[in-house]
């Protein structure tokens, strides 16, 4: 079964319009989320993210964030998800093609959840990624369905053998093609402030929180490619990859070469919290 508006219904049975703005322009928000026993994690920060991301839009959603919790937690008992992930999008509706935002039509909302181990061995030895333009648009701010710059960033790290491709504007860092970056220099965690260049992760919230916890100091400021490259250690963090280790950058290793201690810490601590 997969979640149409209030529903639970049978793939099969939905029907989208072939003039939904979604699919003609992109025009809708989304979100991904995980589930560890039963439970969705950060549930309510995701429905705060997607309310104000539906928002900046003027998308009127179609159910109410309760109505749409109820419904996640029906979908992943439905489906027997008791690990794994739930994806779901809310697009304006369809409507006669045109760029102008029309003046009434009926948002609709689809997802489903998927059984997904996590990426375990991956956090185990970390990964490599490489750095590439940013060649996005300027509300990364927003979850948009537009992933394009995203999809063609993620392509080309992949055809190079990479994990994830890490974005920079002019030089300065912003984040992963679909995950924030951290990076650690002389016990301090630096990362993008939050703003119109990234998205502000649920997980980027909770490792900060987190690092607040263990008295890290978390600084919020730019940085610079080349402040990467020199970097003590480098992790990536999002909703599927939790705290990733990154142990080479661009086909050179990050310091050592191995798995930082702050990573492994900060991993402890968000493996602690999942359930
Ligand atoms: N991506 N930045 C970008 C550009 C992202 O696409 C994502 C998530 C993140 C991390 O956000 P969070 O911690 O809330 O998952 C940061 C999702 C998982 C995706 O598109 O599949």
């Amino acid at each position: 079964m997969i979640l149409y508006n209030d529903q639970l219904v049978k793939r099969g049975d939905v029907q989208i319009g072939i003039e939904d703005r979604g699919y003609q322009f992109g025009d809708g928000v989304y979100e991904v989320l995980s589930v560890y026993d039963s439970k969705i994690f950060r549930l309510k920060e995701h429905l705060d993210r997607l309310s104000y991301c539906a928002q900046q839009l003027g998308i009127t959603l179609p159910v109410s964030l309760a109505q749409l919790e109820t419904n996640l937690y029906q979908l992943i008992k439905t489906e027997n998800v008791q690990n794994g992930q739930l994806y779901f999008q809310v697009t304006r509706g369809a409507a006669e093609r045109n760029h102008l935002i029309p003046e009434s039509s009926q948002s609709v909302l689809t997802g489903y959840a998927t059984f997904k181990p996590r990426p375990i061995e991956h956090m185990e030895k970390g990964v490599s990624v490489i750095t590439t333009e940013d060649i996005r648009w300027l509300r990364c701010d927003i979850k948009s369905l537009n992933l394009l710059g995203s999809v063609l960033a993620k392509q080309k790290a992949a055809e190079q053998g990479a994990y994830e491709a890490i974005l920079h504007r002019n030089g300065i860092v912003t984040e992963g093609s679909a995950s924030n970056l951290f990076i650690v220099k002389d016990g301090k965690l630096h990362t993008h402030p939050t703003g119109n260049l990234i998205l502000n992760g649920i997980t980027r919230v909770a490792v900060i929180e987190y690092a607040n916890e263990l008295c890290i100091e978390v600084m919020e400021q730019p940085f610079t490619l080349d402040k990467l490259k020199r970097a003590d250690e480098v992790f990536l963090t999002s909703t599927v990859n939790e705290v990733m280790p990154i142990i080479e950058i661009d086909g050179k290793t990050v310091a050592s070469g191995k798995v930082g201690e702050l990573t492994r810490r900060l991993q402890q601590v968000y493996e602690a919290r999942l359930k």
